[in-house]
């Protein structure tokens, strides 16, 4: 039997893309190699998002390359944002890839990999596709049992600056609520207690599904809060602009639905705001902030940052440490910006030199890990529901798992992977809670 590796780099959008290139591949009878070695179809799920995952790719490609040369049988594919971006040139670039498709083209894979015949050898160089439908009803394969993402949309109509994700991803496409829901409930008979609902801009969901169906996010949250089996709702990422009340609503109405949002705020200056084109303003993001806290107690709130962006001053680098400061993120992602051809943030000529963006980020890191740290220490003596994940990483002899705020929990119990379990919470960094299960608190 032939047998495929996938790696995959990028968001949970390509991981969860991975998992329907494995469950496709599985269905045609390729099995899942433990390595790059012992596989005779490589794929590699590219991101592109930043520089760093462009050349985090290359590398990959070389040690692949080398295994070809070994055994030219090998076929590498290649797939995700990267191969799209490069659609034109990435048979030059790369001489020793068999097969490019983009993250609209994944259920063609199969056929282009030749397979149904041979796998290795007749493999057809190249194809793209176009982002022709959605495809939802693809074979898949988890990589936990209890775990599941749901996908809602694919695309992104919003025009940030610094992005690529529209060109390589295509214009926003919602997915029909009906066959959401039918997921949904086939993964809850399946024994899945936490969906992760995805999309670019999940508050957009179902906008281009009018008039024909007058539906939006809010609906959908409650909709797959009636399923039963399912504990735990969360979604990514929601964009601050499109943050409408009946979503508000149905967070703090739907028992399921996460005390937890990660809302993207990328620069706290509305200078900054503007000219990356996220088409809202420091005030505004701060209102809705505040209006999800008084609406949902408890609320853990997570974003997104970029330092750097062209023309940034340190005034304006300032104003996003002042938001950081004052929304008190539970997590924040930072990153420093990464020009990206084909984007309109560019060719702006006031680019921040590389040591200003360096500094930025180290004083950002900063003071994020401080408020996350202050934050997750007020939740020491307090119990937590956590969903249990597996064994923790540094210590077998504990457990790992997430709370409902979405904070990893390490603790002393004894529980299996699956379980919904209380634990006391005794001990806090900027990104881990430790503790223990009361009951082994009183053995
Ligand atoms: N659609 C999602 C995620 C987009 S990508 C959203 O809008 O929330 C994830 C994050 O990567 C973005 O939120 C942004 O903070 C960061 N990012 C995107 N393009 C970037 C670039 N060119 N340089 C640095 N960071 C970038
Ligand atoms: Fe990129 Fe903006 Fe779309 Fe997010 S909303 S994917 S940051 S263009
Ligand atoms: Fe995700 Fe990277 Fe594409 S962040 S959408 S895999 S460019």
């Amino acid at each position: 039997m032939k047998r495929y590796h996938v790696t995959t780099f990028g968001c949970q959008m390509n991981a969860h893309d991975s998992e329907r290139i494995k469950g496709m591949l599985e269905s045609l009878g390729i099995g899942e190699a433990p390595s790059q070695e012992e596989a005779d179809v490589l794929v590699f799920n590219t991101c592109t998002i930043r520089e760093k995952p462009d050349t985090k790719f290359a590398a990959h490609l070389a040690q692949a390359t080398a295994l070809k040369r070994r055994d030219p049988e090998k076929v590498i594919a290649v797939g995700g944002c990267y191969a799209e971006a490069q659609r034109e040139r990435l048979f030059q670039l790369y001489p020793e890839v068999d097969v490019a498709f983009g993250p609209g083209s994944i259920p063609h894979l199969g056929d282009w990999l030749g397979v149904g015949g041979q796998v290795a050898g007749s493999a057809e160089r190249g194809r793209f596709g176009t982002h022709e439908h959605f495809a939802g009803d693809l074979p898949m394969r988890r990589e936990r049992r209890f775990q599941a993402w749901v996908q809602i949309s694919m695309g992104c109509n919003s025009k940030c600056a610094y992005c690529i994700v529209p060109a390589v991803r295509g214009r926003e496409q919602s997915r029909r609520p009906g066959d959401i829901l039918a997921e949904v409930t086939q993964l809850a008979q399946d024994g899945v207690r936490e969906i992760t609902l995805l999309g670019q801009n999940v508050n957009s969901w179902g906008r281009d599904l009018r008039p024909a169906l007058d539906i939006e996010f809010g609906e959908l949250l409650r909709a797959c809060d009636t399923v039963a089996g399912i504990e735990r709702i969360r979604f990514t990422s929601p964009h601050p602009k499109d943050f409408r009340q009946p979503v508000i609503e149905a967070m703090a109405e739907c028992t399921a639905v996460c005390e937890h949002v990660h809302l993207p705020l990328q620069s706290g200056s509305s200078r900054i705001l503007k000219a990356m084109r996220r088409t809202y303003d420091r005030e505004r993001y701060l209102r809705l902030a505040a209006t999800l806290r008084d609406a949902i107690p408890d609320l853990a709130l997570g974003t997104d940052l970029i330092v750097g962006f062209p023309g940034e001053t340190e005034d304006d680098f300032r104003a996003t440490l002042d938001v950081v400061k004052e929304v008190r993120y539970d997590s924040a992602f930072t990153f420093v910006y990464s020009p990206r051809r084909g984007t309109e943030a560019a060719n702006l000529d006031d680019q921040v030199p590389d040591e200003v963006k360096r500094d930025r980020i180290e004083r950002l890191v900063e003071v994020v890990q401080r408020v996350a740290a202050e934050r997750n220490a007020e939740r020491i003596g307090s119990v937590e529901q956590v969903l249990v994940e597996g064994s923790s990483r540094t210590d077998v002899g504990l457990l790992r798992g997430r709370t409902r705020r979405n904070t990893t929990v390490v603790f002393a119990g004894n529980a299996q992977p699956g379980d919904l379990v209380e634990v006391l919470i005794e001990g806090a960094t900027s990104t881990t809670l430790r503790g223990a299960q009361p009951a082994a608190v009183a053995a």
